[in-house]
């Protein structure tokens, strides 16, 4: 009758258990490095907003379908701002508050609340979206 093989794991499975668990554990090192949401910055906000931002505010009219800007509006998706470090909060006042034609940097005014003025939810849901532009380079 044949011997059952060694039941003990060979050098070659174990190097290989521990290579799949530096590969699964990739991801979570990553993430960490990422810049925690503000609170009430969520997938499904930021979601919502980028449906905003194209939708019942207008932002894209002045700054582009891809936020990437027009001779009207400045790039959101770049980590320049024309004032303070574009924190979610200074994003939010911005769209809250807009920029009258006297305070603007680049000569052209910024209506308040969007083209077509929408609620705070979505004034705090577009601020999400163009949060997340700057840092994941997301949807
Ligand atoms: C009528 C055109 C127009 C619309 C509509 C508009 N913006 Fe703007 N936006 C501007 C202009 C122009 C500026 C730059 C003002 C300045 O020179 O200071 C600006 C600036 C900004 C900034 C600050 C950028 C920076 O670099 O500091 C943010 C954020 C922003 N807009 C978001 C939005 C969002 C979100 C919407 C929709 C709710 C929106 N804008 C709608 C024209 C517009």
């Amino acid at each position: 009758m044949a011997r059952l093989g060694s039941i003990h794991p060979s050098p070659c499975g174990t190097t290989l258990v521990v290579l799949a668990i530096m590969v699964l554990a990739l991801p979570a090192v990553a993430q960490e490095r990422r810049e925690p949401s503000p609170p009430g910055v969520t997938d499904s906000v930021i979601q919502r907003g980028s449906v905003v931002f194209r939708g019942s505010a207008r932002c894209d009219v002045c700054h582009g379908a891809d936020a990437r800007g027009t001779e009207d509006g400045p790039d959101l998706t770049d980590d320049k701002w024309l004032r303070g470090e574009g924190t979610f909060d200074q994003i939010l006042e911005r769209v809250l508050y807009g920029t009258p034609r006297r305070d603007a940097k680049t000569g052209k005014p910024m209506p308040m609340r969007g083209w077509e003025p929408v609620s705070g939810d979505d004034a705090r849901a577009v601020a999400a979206y163009v949060w997340s532009l700057s840092r994941q380079r997301a949807p």
